[in-house]
C-alpha cells in the first residue's frame, strides 16, 4: 500500500514563507523513497513553489476549488486554474469547508466530479462532529458522506481518489482519535469501497487519518491497521515537525 503524508496549510504562509519552507523540505527529503508527500499551500503560493518541486518526490495540491469551469463566480478558483499552477491534487470536503463555509454533500460531489473530469486527484475528507459521535452516529455520517462523494464514480475514477478520515472534534484541538477509533472508521470506509467496487480497489485506496497528528503520536497511528498516512494541519506548518512525521511514516 502507498504511504502518503499530506500537509494542509490552511490560510497560513505567504509566498516567501511558503518558498523557504519548501526549499528546506525538499532538501530534508532526499532520502525519502517510499512515502508520497503532498503540499497543499494557499492558492497564492501554488505556482511559485511548484518550481521547487519539479524534480523531487513532493506533489502539489490545492485546498479547494469551484465546480464550474469558468464564469461569474467572484473570488473562486477553477480546476483548470489549479492545473495550470502545476497542481495534481485537490482537497475536497474538508470539515472547515463543510462546517464553516456550509458546503453540502451535493456541492462537494460536484467539485469531486469536476476535479476528476479535469484530471485533478481529489483528497476527499469525511468525518463526524463530536455530537454525532456522542449520539453514536459516526458510522452513519461517514457512510452518508462516502455515498454522496462516490456515487456514480467508475473504478478508474475511484482509483485516482484518496480518502481522509478526519473526525471534526480532533481537528486543531489537540485531541486525537485513539488508534481503535481511527481503525474502526478506516475499516468501515474500506468496507464501503469494497461493497461499491471490489476488494482490489478497496485494498489499494489510500485512507489517511487527520486530526491533531503530531510527531509524538504519528508512530502509534501509522502502526494502526488501515491507516495509510496522514493529512496534517498544525504540525505541517513547521518544517522540522512535518519532516519528522514523514520520517516516521517512511520508517514504518
Ligand atoms: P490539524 O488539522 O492537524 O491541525 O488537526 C488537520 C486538518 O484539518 O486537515
Amino acid at each position: 500500500m502507498r504511504k502518503i503524508v499530506a500537509a494542509n496549510w490552511k490560510m497560513n504562509k505567504d509566498i516567501k514563507e511558503s518558498f523557504e519552507f519548501t526549499d528546506t523540505l525538499v532538501k530534508n527529503l532526499l532520502n525519502i523513497k517510499q512515502t508520497e508527500v503532498i503540499l497543499c499551500p494557499p492558492y497564492t503560493s501554488l505556482f511559485y513553489i511548484s518550481e521547487l518541486l519539479k524534480t523531487g518526490p513532493v506533489a502539489l495540491g490545492a485546498q479547494n476549488m469551484h465546480f464550474e469551469k469558468s464564469g461569474a463566480f467572484t473570488g473562486e478558483i477553477s480546476g483548470s486554474m489549479l492545473k495550470s499552477s502545476n497542481c495534481e491534487l485537490v482537497i475536497l470536503g474538508h470539515s472547515e469547508r463543510r462546517h464553516v463555509f456550509n458546503e453540502s454533500d451535493k456541492t462537494i460531489k460536484k467539485k469531486i466530479d469536476e476535479a476528476l473530469a479535469i484530471g485533478l486527484k481529489p483528497i476527499i475528507c469525511v468525518g463526524e462532529k463530536i455530537e454525532e459521535r456522542k449520539a453514536e452516529k459516526t458510522s452513519q455520517v461517514i457512510e452518508n458522506q462516502y455515498n454522496a462523494a462516490f456515487a456514480g464514480l467508475t473504478e478508474e475514477q475511484t482509483s485516482k481518489c484518496i480518502i481522509a478520515y478526519e473526525p471534526v472534534w480532533a481537528i486543531g484541538t489537540g485531541l486525537t482519535a485513539t488508534p481503535e477509533q481511527a481503525s474502526e472508521a478506516h475499516s468501515l470506509i474500506r468496507n464501503l469501497v469494497k461493497q461499491q467496487y471490489n476488494e482490489n480497489i478497496a485494498n489499494n485506496m489510500p485512507i489517511l487519518y487527520g486530526g491533531s497528528v503530531k510527531a509524538n503520536n504519528a508512530e502509534e497511528l501509522i502502526n494502526t491497521k488501515h491507516i495509510d498516512g496522514f493529512l496534517v494541519g498544525g504540525a505541517s506548518l513547521k518544517v522540522e515537525s512535518f519532516t519528522e512525521i514523514i520520517q516516521i511514516v517512511e520508517n514504518k
